[in-house]
């Protein structure tokens, strides 16, 4: 039986504030996707800092091709099942597609998000000016907002596929820009994934909010992983960003802690795991 918070460790809780502390400090942010409440509980005991309830679990977990048929009630049930599994690791979850189509829809979905499914921290993709509006209002309504920028899952169809970012000095120089835009918006946390690993080292310098690398280079605050692919159960070829930390090792606790310490100790990601 899955036993509940009795047996909490006593890891003191990681907060929006002190991961802003650890960002100054030069402590590295660990933040990898659970989905249900038993892969919570392993990513608790493991200390892991940061638990996000992706809408990549429209892939990893319903088996679809892209995160865009997601809905906000799926994702409410998923991080109310994620919470009930975390003491001190602190929860994001993610606005699904269209869920922040204007400001009343994305405050309708993070208070559900914060207050149904027990969230501490909503995700957004992109820099748009709807976008920017509904990072403000969130934030003025004590809803903290992780940002989401370069390849951003849910503009699948605007890209032409999962295509990486800021390759090109213009597109590099307008993702620095908006980098720039969400802090000043007020998001608290920056998720870069698939850009180049200088531009992610770029970007983590010009703002002074924690960046949260995914095939973003090993310069970035933090990293994140999608569970299912740091496990090597993502049925295909392993992402090129992602590793399998199950490989060599008996258990899921065991690849969880792995995972940890070569991103605090900057082992992971390795120059393989980032695009030039
Ligand atoms: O949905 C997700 O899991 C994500 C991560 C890939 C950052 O957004």
């Amino acid at each position: 039986m899955y036993v509940q918070k009795a047996n909490a460790p006593t890891r003191k809780p990681v907060t929006v504030p002190s991961l802003r502390a650890m960002k100054a400090e030069g402590r590295r942010i660990v933040m990898l996707t659970a989905y249900d409440a038993s892969f919570a509980a392993q990513l608790e005991m493991a200390g892991v800092d940061v638990a996000l309830v992706g809408d990549s679990l429209g892939m990893v977990v319903q088996g679809h091709a892209s995160t865009l048929s997601v809905t906000l009630d799926q994702m409410v049930y998923h991080t109310g099942m994620v919470a009930r599994g975390l003491h001190a690791t602190l929860l994001v979850a993610d606005l699904p597609f269209m869920a922040d189509r204007d400001v009343p829809h994305a405050l309708e979905a993070g208070a559900r998000l914060v207050g149904e499914g027990g969230a501490a921290m909503v995700k957004i993709e992109g820099a748009s000016p709807h976008i920017l509006e509904a990072i403000s209002a969130l934030t003025e309504r004590v809803i903290p907002v992780c940002s989401h920028l370069g390849l951003t899952p849910q503009s699948v169809h605007k890209f032409g596929g999962f295509r990486i970012q800021g390759r090109a000095q213009e597109a590099a120089d307008a993702l620095v820009a908006q980098a720039q835009a969400v802090e000043a918006a007020g998001a608290s946390l920056l998720v870069l994934e698939g850009i180049p690993s200088t531009l992610g080292e770029r970007i983590t310098r010009a703002v002074s909010i924690p960046t949260i690398g995914i095939g973003a280079g090993p310069h970035c605050d933090g990293q994140v992983l999608v569970i299912h692919d740091m496990l090597g159960i993502t049925p295909g070829k392993r992402p090129k960003f992602s590793k399998d930390f199950l490989a060599g090792r008996d258990s899921v606790a065991a690849a969880i802690a792995a995972y940890a310490e070569e991103v605090r100790s900057g082992a992971f990601p390795a120059p393989e795991h980032g695009f030039d």
